[in-house]
């Protein structure tokens, strides 16, 4: 890699020993990927930032830099911590985990993070600008930043987003580089999507067919919401491994980017999603029946503010059945946000718990199955993921209606 005499300086560790270390980190990964050089990055968002995720050799590398004087030089976010952190007892989560967790979020403070604790980021203020580079972990949040925002952001692992946080730079490969960011297969959108169910469907089929490329979308209308093209992107994200999209007449590069807008597709590389695709997606993700459920989760990724208030009217004057517990995930901004607005004593008096900071990915294994949820219901394809592999049980996907309907009774 050509370094600049800065960075080269940096190398060498006049700029003290974490620098040193976290850029001999990106120059090895530079070198893998055969990056030419490196580039400024605007922020970054740290995944693996709780000790569940990080494990015992995640959490020895944050602290051995800040040991060395590790600081971040550009801001950072973190993602869902491993319990809840502000009602962690009334929830049940093991108090030494919580002490590990607090302690550990206390170093990474330290360091100069900001300690939000969600997956959706840019919906508390850390919305990254167009073109801008990016070292972010958490698929939903990086396919958000670069399909949406038009960021630049391969999908970072903790130590390299901790190492150019600690740098403020990131090689210059994957998809830093705009000849990577050309669309090679079309997705056709070829049926209206009535809610975020169904464009997270759609978002699930063009993972599968996608993998690791970069489709454009067409036929998504150009007043999408951010809502629904967050809950397309982070399905697309964890049924194939969809970094960035582009949706023609919707996202900044497909709008402006002439390369992108003339990409040459051809027919066998085009896909189409249209009732039959849909049908095959609710039956591989959703086939089982609602009824078993005894727990269910909205808000994957993290709610926004917009999700809370049209589910807060759809269940205000309700209430949850005694058999099953309902939590809605979001970050504590938008909880305390939705306090103000007087959403939470809604979903309070319909049974709804809001969990702040956390996700069933980063909790505790098995931690569903301690407290004898058996078998959730959801309306993302990556909650269900994370429910089934990570917390070992049954998790099955459902509209919002059916959720809804099965779930509330009238008080
Ligand atoms: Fe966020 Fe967890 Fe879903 S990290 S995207 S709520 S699986």
């Amino acid at each position: 890699m050509l370094l600049t005499d800065a960075q080269k300086r940096m190398l060498d560790g006049q700029q003290g020993m974490a620098v040193r270390k976290a850029m001999e980190l990106l120059v090895a990964v530079g070198d893998c990927f055969d990056a030419q050089e490196m580039v400024p990055i605007s922020s970054a968002h740290l995944v693996s930032a709780t000790p569940t995720t990080a494990g015992k050799a995640g959490v020895k590398f944050i602290l051995g830099m800040k040991e060395m004087g590790g600081r971040f030089v550009v801001p950072v976010t973190t993602n869902p911590n491993c319990v809840e952190p502000f009602e962690w007892e009334r929830m049940d989560f093991p108090k030494d985990l919580r002490d590990a967790s607090k302690a550990l979020s206390q170093s990474l403070a330290e360091m100069g993070a900001f300690n939000t604790q969600t997956c959706t980021p840019y919906l508390i203020g850390h919305a990254p600008a167009y073109r801008q580079h990016l070292a972010w972990g958490e698929s939903s949040a990086i396919v958000y930043a670069n399909s949406r925002i038009g960021s630049r952001t391969n999908r970072e692992g903790g130590p390299t987003a901790l190492a150019s946080a600690i740098t403020g730079l990131t090689p210059n490969y994957g998809l830093h580089l705009p000849a990577n960011r050309i669309p090679t297969l079309q997705i056709r959108i070829d049926i209206p999507l009535r809610d975020e169910y169904e464009y997270a469907l759609a978002g699930y089929y063009t993972g599968r067919i996608s993998e690791d490329r970069v489709p454009l979308i067409t036929g998504m209308p150009a007043n999408v919401s951010l809502d629904e093209l967050k809950c397309f992107g982070a399905a697309a994200a964890v049924s194939g491994s969809v970094a960035l999209f582009h949706a023609q007449g919707v996202t900044p590069e497909a709008i402006a980017n002439e390369e992108i807008v003339k990409a040459r597709i051809t027919d066998s590389d085009t896909y189409r999603f249209g009732t039959e695709e849909l049908k095959a997606m609710q039956e591989l993700v959703g086939a089982e029946a609602i009824r078993q459920a005894n727990l269910v989760i909205l808000g994957c990724p993290h709610a926004s503010i917009a999700q809370l208030r049209n589910w807060a009217m759809q269940v205000e004057g309700k209430k949850v059945k005694s058999s099953i517990e309902f939590w809605i995930l979001s970050s504590n901004v938008v909880k305390s946000y939705a306090r103000d607005l007087g959403y939470l004593d809604i979903f309070e008096r319909a049974g709804i718990r809001l969990v702040a900071n956390t996700c069933p990915a980063s909790m505790p294994r098995d931690h569903f199955k301690s407290k004898g949820f058996h078998w959730v219901v959801t309306n993302s394809p990556k909650l269900r993921y994370y429910a089934s592999t990570r917390q070992g049980i049954q998790a099955y996907c459902s509209s919002l209606e059916a959720i809804l309907g099965h779930c509330l009774t009238t008080r």
